[in-house]
């Protein structure tokens, strides 16, 4: 069974069982800032397991594409993935235990369906604490549709409880399916949920009873509700008769992809480190081509999401030029293979082909040059390194590859293990705390409005800020006072006073005059003089803001260009407004009442 049969399955058989289709959403959620990336299918459900009425009904099916980072170093292994597909089928207050497990039991057993035999089945339920006793009603389900007892294991919360998806949320016990691929067991508490490889797991029904507040307590949600969530990609393994995800029809055209490009002369299964290899490529290639591929795409940076993808890329990267792919570039072509197989179910990455392209090959051409740089200065360093008898690479000297050359800790770190060393991460970590810490006191003042970050963009980002804010009182009035912002790597937020939507006229007519003072290069420079003269000097200030006596005013152009913008701010800025870019306009919106939004790119 092909992947896009199990989803046209899972959606059939749930749809026969009264629940709705919906889509599934960005990989990039905008709902929850505790986290980077959709790491579940329920996540953008989030507000409707707490509550919310769901238009589509109390019963809603879907796949979703997920992204989990936290064990991105295990991928590599025949198992792990960072990014996957999750299928999910939610009771928002309908059934709940027996009804999700009765369910789940056809689905998986039945011959009209995926049609597993009951023998290669075990599942796990949850042992009880504090917050939720045994759950001894699903096991007597999971009994009564035939699943031996001894199949039946009781495991406690770190196993059998899930949720919230970011560190506030809906929760609950689950309970877990496995498949045995029927290995002997490993000892005599061997059962499912053991982690030998005997078992792996396929599917998880959560029982949602619980929010888990920022105080980190749980309250009874006002309604319970059923969260499910089937793996696409080891489904397809075990239905398959598969040991791997990667030997699949899922990575198929990817590996023979990664073949060719290594001029064909070898075949996947030949040579575990080589093999290792292949799979972090066609991993993290493939997470990547979905991140930029996303309606609400990052690029790679040095902040979030962006820096995530940027660590995707050049590990990716890496193991093709270990595995001696040599022929730029390497990674957009692995990418179109990946845009073509999902085109069916992801349409957005055949609209956003071409950007995907282009940024895969932009971060490349930047990285093989840091790479270059940074790889020779650690074999400098390699001499000395190996003359340590406890193999341990020290952090400071890192950070100095780190800092001096942009060169990866990750890397690093993986380098190091190639020489049989172990880097101080400790000591690394200290010493880029105390360089943040320097840069932070050097800056002075204090920012205003959410500025996160000293990097380039961010810097950029905030110049542009200076220059919204003026072309907005130029075309809307004075009264379009800044009412906040908030900068990272990937976009710009910016809240001022307005009455009304502006017009599309209107938007056009600011963007175009940003775009001018881009165009015009103007120089920027600042002064340290006192708030009053500030102010006589027509610097803007923002309305409420505490500010010292004594203030940092920014001034964009100088006499010979004339000034186009002068306020008080804590900086950075960049030198001249010729480094933003082109800056974009992407949305303009309510934020409250009297207020408007406008979100911006510089691109
Ligand atoms: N949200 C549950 C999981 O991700 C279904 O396992």
């Amino acid at each position: 069974m092909t992947a896009d049969e199990l989803r046209s399955k899972y959606i059939e058989f749930f749809v026969s069982q009264g629940h709705a289709q919906i889509q599934g959403k960005s990989l990039i959620p905008d709902n929850d800032p505790t986290v980077l990336f959709t790491t579940a299918g329920m996540h953008p459900l989030v507000p409707y397991l707490l509550g919310q009425e769901h238009p589509a009904g109390k019963r809603l099916v879907d796949y979703q594409k997920c992204l989990r980072t936290g064990d991105i170093d295990s991928v590599g292994d025949p198992s792990h993935l960072t990014i996957f597909e999750m299928l999910g089928n939610w009771s928002l207050g309908d059934y709940f235990k027996e009804g999700a497990i009765r369910m789940s039991f056809e689905f998986l057993t039945s011959p009209r369906w995926l049609g597993i035999p009951v023998e290669k089945l075990g599942v796990t339920v949850f042992a009880g604490d504090e917050n939720a006793g045994r759950d001894d009603e699903s096991a007597a389900v999971w009994k009564a549709l035939g699943i031996p007892e001894d199949r039946i294991r009781y495991r406690p919360k770190e196993d059998n409880w899930w949720g919230p998806a970011g560190t506030t949320g809906p929760c609950g016990p689950d309970s877990e399916m496995f498949y045995d691929f029927g290995k002997e067991p490993c000892g005599p508490d061997c059962g499912p949920g053991c982690s030998c490889g005997k078992w792996l797991e396929i599917w998880n029904d959560v029982f949602m009873q619980y929010n888990k507040n920022a105080e980190g307590r749980y309250e009874a949600l006002a309604r319970t509700c059923v969260d499910t969530g089937m793996g696409i990609e080891r489904t397809v393994t075990i239905l398959n008769g598969k040991k791997s995800v990667y030997e699949t029809e899922i990575f198929e055209p990817l590996i023979a992809g990664i073949e060719r490009a290594m001029d064909g002369g070898y075949r996947y299964g030949g040579d575990e480190e080589k093999d290792r290899s292949i799979r972090i490529i066609g991993d993290h290639v493939r997470s990547a081509a979905f991140i930029l591929g996303d309606p609400r795409a990052v690029s790679p940076s040095n902040l979030g999401a962006g820096y995530v993808l940027r660590r995707l890329i050049r590990r990716a990267l890496r193991h093709c030029l270990k595995l001696g792919i040599a022929k730029s570039p390497l990674l957009s072509p692995l990418a179109e293979i990946i845009v073509e197989k999902f085109r069916g179910s992801y349409p957005e990455l055949t609209e956003n082909r071409l950007y995907i392209v282009e940024e895969l090959n932009k971060e490349e051409e930047k990285f093989l040059e840091t790479l270059e740089k940074g790889e020779r200065e650690f074999e400098k360093l390699l001499p000395n390194l190996l003359k340590d008898p406890r193999k341990i690479m020290g952090g400071r000297l890192a950070f100095r590859l780190y800092d001096t050359y942009g060169f990866p800790i990750e890397l690093t770190e993986e380098l190091a293990a190639e020489q049989g060393m172990k880097l101080n991460r400790a000591e690394f970590d200290e010493a880029f705390k105390k360089h943040q810490e320097l840069s932070r006191a050097g800056s002075g003042q204090a920012f205003k409005g959410g500025l996160q970050d000293h990097s380039e963009i961010v810097t950029k980002y905030h110049t542009a800020t200076h220059l919204l804010h003026k072309a907005l009182r130029l075309v809307l009035g004075e009264h379009a006072a800044q009412r906040g912002s908030n900068i990272t790597a990937e976009r710009m937020r910016f809240d001022f006073s307005h009455p009304a939507p502006m017009t599309s006229e209107e938007i056009q007519k600011v963007q175009g005059i940003v775009n001018e003072q881009i165009r015009r290069d103007l120089p920027v420079s600042m002064d340290v003089m006192g708030l009053e003269e500030a102010r006589e000097r027509g610097a803007i200030a923002l309305f409420g803001e505490k500010y010292e006596s004594q203030v940092k005013v920014y001034t964009i152009g100088d006499e010979s260009t004339g000034i186009f913008s002068r306020e008080v701010c804590g900086g950075p800025h960049v030198e001249r407004t010729g480094s933003l870019g082109s800056f974009k306009i992407q949305k303009e919106q309510s934020s409250s009442a009297g207020v408007r939004r406008i979100r911006a790119v510089l691109e």
